[in-house]
């Protein structure tokens, strides 16, 4: 019987683990440049955790079981709680603003399918300890930067940005409380989904009769495109006192981050939607995701700010934004657009070995090279040098080391350069030293 892996996991053959390891160096790579440090947490977690902090649809999706101590526990579907408890444990020692990203694993129970799979990885980034727009900026430039890293261009992806407190304004304009807004935002996060009268159905439980025209007047706000009609449209609302002056509040942090945005180089990317609103419970202000230019398939990238989950998890109040990016829908892309590099990897020595005494020689050699980093190989057993040199070209060695008697006898080693075929003869006390000239410049 042939085992198979479950649905919606992956194995990782050598070529796939290459691939997987160009997304990870790259995500690395950009969390770096902008001075993130890197961190990390348990995959397996109490259930506590996600109940009610992650909202509804991911709690539908947990791998969750009872150990066998007797406890709930989850696989974990998001880092986010994990990583907001860490910080609250550590609040008043950690040097603000707190920048941590974290590569890792993460595991939802979805019907698997293009984009979608059980087991993924996510590229979390996160800043902590800054309530103003700047930090929400800082994200959404590294967000933009680490596509770019593999290739991608502006033609190639968008930053779709919107904002829960605008939302939440108009909202308050339409007289909706807390809850009822809260309803409103889960059912527009499900609008592009749902069928129109399903969502008038939906509406209904919070605007009675006014379903149907609510509904338009939410589908104008998120077929607006420029900054400009949506500064209009908040400020025109009939709204007074503090809710007039937040909404004149919010245009000015909206001002900032496009502003921010557009001279780090990172506004030709965004694209202004309020149709984005984030299905997770926690989300407070700017929320934002990356999709393909075309707009099809599923997010590369979700996030956003969540100033109340430390404080909910039991930490302090302190202000929180982030996003991550899935590894998943990011290679489909790259893959279409022939922006996933082809990996071999390939030694940069291929030892060819006559009898016993030559072996011995070769390895010693060959150890010496591998203690100085130098990829090498040599065959693990005895044949023909015919077969030894059809397995060296088919190696994509750069040279080979040819150990025979003839060389044994003077302390030398042939070295053939695989490019061109032309060969040099080296003292085999002076290869050591040799090597960078070669790989540098070949056999001429
Ligand atoms: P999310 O939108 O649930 O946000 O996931 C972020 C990204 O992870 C998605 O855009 C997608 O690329 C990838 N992803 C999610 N589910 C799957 C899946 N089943 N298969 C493949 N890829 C998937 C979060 O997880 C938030 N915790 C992000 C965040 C960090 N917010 C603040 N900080």
């Amino acid at each position: 019987m042939q085992f198979e892996t479950l649905p919606g996991f992956r194995e990782f053959y050598p070529e796939a683990c290459a691939r997987r390891n160009h997304i990870f160096n790259r995500w690395r790579h950009v969390a770096r440049a902008f001075n993130f440090l890197e961190y990390d947490a348990p995959v397996l977690e109490p259930l506590e955790l996600y109940i009610e902090k992650s909202g509804q649809e991911i709690v539908g999706q947990l791998f969750n079981f009872e150990d066998r101590g007797g406890r709930a526990v989850a696989l974990r579907p998001e880092l986010t709680p994990s990583l907001a408890r860490l910080i609250g444990a550590k609040a008043n020692s950690l040097k603000r603003p707190v920048k941590w990203f974290n590569i890792g694993e993460n595991y939802r129970y979805e019907r698997p399918q293009k984009g979608r799979l059980r087991a993924f990885y996510q590229f979390n980034v996160d800043i902590f300890g800054e309530p103003g727009p700047s930090a929400d900026a800082e994200l959404i430039c590294l967000l933009t930067q680490a596509l770019q890293a593999f290739g991608l261009g502006s033609n190639d992806f968008k930053v779709r940005l919107s904002d829960r407190d605008l939302w939440l304004l108009m909202l308050a304009a339409e007289g909706l409380d807390e809850a009822g807004s809260a309803t409103v935002l889960s059912i527009i996060d499900k609008l592009e989904r749902t069928e129109r009268a399903k969502t008038v159905e939906r509406l209904s439980s919070v605007m009675g009769e006014d379903a149907e025209d609510f509904l338009s007047r939410i589908e104008e706000v998120i077929a607006i495109r420029d900054f400009e009609t949506l500064r209009a449209y908040i400020l025109n609302l009939p709204l007074e006192g503090d809710l007039a002056d937040q909404a004149k509040a919010r245009i000015g942090n909206w001002e900032k981050l496009l502003r921010h945005l557009k001279a780090a180089g990172a506004g030709e990317f965004i694209q202004i939607d309020l149709g984005i609103v984030r299905g997770l419970a926690y989300y407070t202000g700017f929320v934002f995701e990356a999709f393909e230019a075309s707009g099809e398939g599923r997010a590369l990238a979700g996030g956003g700010r969540y100033d109340a989950l430390v404080q909910k998890l039991g930490g302090p109040d302190i202000p929180a934004v982030g996003f991550a990016m899935g590894d998943v829908t990011l290679a489909d892309l790259l893959d279409g657009k022939s922006l996933m590099p082809a990996y071999m990897q390939r030694p940069e020595f291929i030892a060819i070995i006559g009898g016993a005494d030559e072996r011995d020689a070769a390895l010693g050699d060959a150890a010496q090279l591998r203690a100085l980093g130098y990829q090498v190989e040599y065959p693990l057993k005895d044949s023909g040098f015919g077969k030894q040199f059809k397995a060296a070209n088919q190696s994509g060695a750069r040279f080979a080391l040819i150990y025979g008697s003839e060389e044994l006898e003077r302390s030398a080693v042939k070295v053939r350069d695989l490019g061109n075929g032309n060969e040099a003869e080296i003292p085999r006390d002076q290869l050591i030293r040799q090597v960078p000239a070669l790989l540098e410049s070949g056999i001429e």
